[in-house]
């Protein structure tokens, strides 16, 4: 069976343009911030990435989440040759089989806790009910079931990373990245998200999870740690 997740000396430079007033002789400077990342993450596998802030970790997530692509190594994603697919091919693979949770939720203020979860199924075709009732069973199940009806302002922060959480699971992705997920809660509501997390691991999914976070990284069968844009 082939890994859900397959980087093979992946490098990211970030180019800096060259000031337009200064000397064009300096030409741009590179910010080599991945620098050969080889990384396998099998099928149904819970694994945390730690490093120290800048070490390249969210820069990482970004690429294996098809949110950015890597200057050079390959990737293959759910057996799909990542790298070589064009953005509308990458933004289908992305939609069909990663869910993203991030540390600051990211819920629109507006909308309610139903219809934030239901909003990843809009680019589908599965009719508007359908949707509705899976946000709902969704919810449920991530114990917001009396909520469903509340704005994000009307929840506590754990509360909206669980409706985050439910988001991330309506298109039932494969794969859940989150980038510390838990960096805005305290430790108590963190162990609950936690709790969550092996939940859905439990039920099959794949996770990569950054955090600072040691007890977090705990809860993950895998931590990899990343230091200067290199796996230690
Ligand atoms: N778009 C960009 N342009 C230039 N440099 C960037 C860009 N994005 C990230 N970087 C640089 O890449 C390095 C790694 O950033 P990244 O966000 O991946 O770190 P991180 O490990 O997630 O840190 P933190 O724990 O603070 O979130 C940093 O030095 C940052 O300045
Ligand atoms: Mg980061």
């Amino acid at each position: 069976m082939t890994s859900a997740i397959s980087l093979e000396n992946i490098t990211k430079t970030f180019w800096q343009e060259p000031r337009k007033n200064g000397d064009s002789s300096e030409g741009r400077r590179g910010v080599h911030v991945l620098k050969g990342i080889s990384l396998e993450i099998a099928r149904g596998e819970f694994m945390a990435l730690q490093g120290t802030s800048g070490s390249g970790k969210s820069t990482l997530l970004q690429i294996i989440g098809l949110l950015d692509r890597a200057t050079s190594g390959s990737y293959r994603l759910l057996g799909h040759d990542a790298q070589g697919l064009d953005d509308d091919a990458q933004s289908d693979l992305r939609n069909q089989a990663l869910g993203f949770i991030f540390q600051s939720f990211y819920l629109i203020p507006y909308a309610t806790a139903l219809e934030n979860v239901v909003l990843p199924g809009l680019y589908s075709h599965t009719p508007r009910s359908e949707l509705r009732r899976r946000a709902a069973e969704l919810l449920e199940r991530v114990g917001l079931g009396d909520r469903m009806d509340f704005r994000p302002a009307g929840l506590s922060g754990g509360q909206q990373q669980r409706v985050a959480m439910a988001r991330a699971l309506l298109n039932e992705p494969d794969i859940i990245l989150a980038d510390e997920p838990t960096g805005q809660l305290d430790s108590r509501t963190s162990r609950e998200i936690m709790a969550l997390f092996q939940d859905v691991n439990e039920s099959g999914k794949t996770i990569v999870l950054v955090t600072h976070d040691e007890e977090v990284a705990r809860v993950a069968q895998r931590t990899v740690h990343l230091a200067d844009g290199k796996i230690v």
